[in-house]
């Protein structure tokens, strides 16, 4: 998919104007105010705010379809490129709407980074991948400190040292999903989000991923999407449930509850939040 790069798309022009703006609600990097989402006429999501707070990982929850990825797609407006999408409501990135009318959405992706289901590097050599976004960006500083920099950030740069200019499609699945995360952090996004970054990966890998997370969030607040519970569990530090009642032939998400982890889990607040971390359904 050629949109999924954090990265600005157009030519390393200098930065237009954007967020973030100077500080949000106390301590919090993200508020956001969903109304509604539609595709077309379809409403996918509804009545959803919560708070990001900085330098935490917050993991969204629930069943196939509840509109989590759709959630995560609208903070940086990734659905803006989706045919017929459009959101009401307020994604405030340190305090400033980043719907409102004078913002690039392009700009936007700069400041809140992405990393997808699918390990997705460019058809390009490892050294390539990583400063892409840095070159679209203009950056005038040191290259290759910045891509070694962002290598180790993503907990990869010893395994490639060596064969920085092999491609990037040779390497296996859990390192080119590394890669996609060296590439995003490449520009030192404030925000990441991660749409099932472990769900194409086999345990070990799973594992590195998680553990980079914890150091990730020392320069960067996660927001990750996972369907598997004890990942969520295991990684985040708030965590947020999402629902859709498909038994009234109803079909729109919706955020159920969000809290701390250990007390969604333990003693959620909501009976559909209890029945889920039950595992009475998936
Ligand atoms: N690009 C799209 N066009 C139309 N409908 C979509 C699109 N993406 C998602 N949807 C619909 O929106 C709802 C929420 O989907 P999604 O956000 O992908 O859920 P989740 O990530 O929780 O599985 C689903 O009913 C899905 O079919
Ligand atoms: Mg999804």
């Amino acid at each position: 998919m050629t949109t999924s790069t954090n990265a600005p798309t157009g030519p390393g022009a200098p930065a237009p104007p954007v967020p973030p703006g100077p500080n949000g609600e106390a301590g919090s990097v993200l508020h956001i105010d969903l109304k509604a989402v539609y595709y077309g006429k379809f409403k996918a999501v509804r009545d959803s705010a919560l708070d990001v707070k900085k330098g935490t990982i917050t993991a969204f929850i629930g069943p196939s379809g509840c509109g989590k990825s759709t959630v995560l797609r609208s903070i940086n407006r990734m659905n803006d490129l989706v045919r017929g999408f459009r959101f009401e409501g307020k994604i405030r990135f340190r305090g400033r709407d980043v719907y409102e009318s004078a913002v690039d959405p392009v700009a936007v992706r700069r400041y809140i980074g992405m990393v997808f289901q699918q390990p997705n590097p460019f058809a390009m050599s490892i050294f390539n991948n990583v400063a892409f976004g840095l070159r679209l960006n203009g950056y005038k500083g040191n290259l290759n400190e910045r891509v070694e920099q962002a290598l180790r950030s993503a907990a990869l740069w010893d395994e490639v040292k060596d064969k920085l200019r092999q491609s990037g499609l040779a390497l296996s699945g859990g390192q080119q999903q590394r890669l996609c995360i060296a590439r995003a952090v490449a520009t030192e996004p404030e925000v990441l989000l991660m749409d099932e970054p472990c769900s194409a990966l086999d345990p070990i890998a799973t594992v590195k991923i998680e553990e980079l997370m914890q150091d990730l969030k020392k320069k960067h607040t996660i927001v990750i999407v996972t369907h598997n519970l004890q990942q969520a569990k295991r990684v985040a530090d708030t965590t947020s449930f999402f629902y859709v009642d498909t038994t009234q032939g109803g079909r729109t998400g919706y955020l159920v509850e969000t809290g701390p982890t250990k007390e969604l889990f333990s003693n959620p607040r909501e009976p559909h939040t209890r029945d889920y971390v039950a595992g009475a359904f998936s």
